[in-house]
């Protein structure tokens, strides 16, 4: 008897009520009084009482999902009930599409990969070591108030990474030079969102560590970059910075001018537009990874997706990219 009520259940799921008609022979066949569920409770009574505890409890089942596709069905007015219950009718023609900033991330990896990088990638959930300590940002470094962190638990601290730097320690710690890799990936930090931050984003950081590895190296390779990335007439420039974890440090800038009121604001008047961070990789984080520092030296750098995305497309409004608004998505089809 417990097989048939299976069975039974399967039918009442699986039935197809598309119209009031339907719905009322489906109540006929379940629910009437010389219905399924009737009958089964009639042949219900004759059991032996360790019979009747299983079978009972599958009676009522069957007996709840028929009550509840009726009345789901009642809930939706006739006129409608075609359109709602129909789950295979074709959708429009909007077949969806990659999220720009999976095709910006995706374009960048691409110029990467034929400079020669390979990508990695890494937890979301890290420890202090990984994401602070191993990059010379020791607990109480006022640098770690540039990151505000969230932390998932305290003592041992583990924290959403704040940058895909994290990624690289583990690499650096796992295998030895020659390095070149780019990973990409999530990163969250407490900050207000506005149309220029968010608390989530994403970002491409690359590393490269060999023997005679040296500033002019780096510089090129992200002038190379940014003239592939955003085309030969990008004007670029490079900015002395600071970053704990290498040493010097600089920042790159894209000049976009100051004509349009939008370019004014993002500039901040300046005309220029921060979009990477950069690096000689300080000697502390190779030997903290267990890398030969006299032997060594090597460069990172590290930008953010959703910035070199707006650049891109001309968003104005960072926050676009996270409320997945097809009529926003469409226009990158
Ligand atoms: N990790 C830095 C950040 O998230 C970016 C960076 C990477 C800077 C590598 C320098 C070198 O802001």
């Amino acid at each position: 008897m417990l097989e048939e009520i299976r069975i039974y259940c399967l039918e009442a799921k699986d039935s197809s009520i598309k119209s009031n008609k339907d719905a009322e022979a489906f109540k006929k066949r379940f629910l009437s009084k010389s219905g399924i569920v009737n009958s089964l409770f009639l042949r219900f009574k004759k059991l032996s009482n360790d019979e009747k505890k299983a079978v009972g409890k599958d009676i009522n089942l069957l007996k709840k999902i028929c009550q509840d596709k009726i009345k789901f069905v009642k809930s939706i007015s006739s006129s409608n009930l075609n359109s709602v219950l129909d789950l295979t009718r074709p959708t429009s023609n909007f077949t969806g599409s990659t999220h720009p900033i999976t095709k910006i991330s995706n374009q960048i990896n691409e110029i990467f990969k034929s400079l020669g990088f390979y990508i990695s990638s890494g937890p979301e959930i890290e420890d202090d070591w990984h994401n602070f300590e191993a990059l010379n940002l020791p607990k109480n470094h006022p640098a770690r108030d540039m990151q505000d962190t969230f932390f998932v638990k305290t003592q041992p601290d583990i924290l959403l990474r704040t940058h895909t730097s994290s990624v690289q320690v583990r690499h650096m710690s796992e295998s030895q030079p020659p390095i070149r890799t780019i990973s990409p990936g999530r990163v969250f930090r407490n900050e207000a969102i506005s149309s220029r931050a968010h608390c989530i984003f994403h970002q491409i950081e690359g590393l490269y560590i060999d023997e005679n590895v040296s500033f002019i190296d780096m510089k090129n390779l992200l002038f190379v970059f940014a003239k592939k990335f955003f085309g030969n007439d990008v004007v670029l420039r490079f900015r002395p910075s600071y970053f704990p974890f290498t040493e010097p440090s600089a920042e790159m800038d894209v000049f976009l001018g100051t004509e349009t009121l939008a370019d004014y604001r993002l500039t901040k008047g300046t005309g220029w537009l921060e979009i990477l961070g950069c690096g000689m990789v300080d000697p502390k984080v190779l030997s903290n990874c267990s890398i030969d520092q006299e032997k060594y030296s090597g460069y990172a750098f590290g930008m953010g997706i959703e910035r070199i995305a707006m650049l891109k497309y001309g968003v104005k409004d960072l926050r676009l990219f996270f409320e997945n608004d097809l009529s926003f998505l469409k226009q990158f089809n």
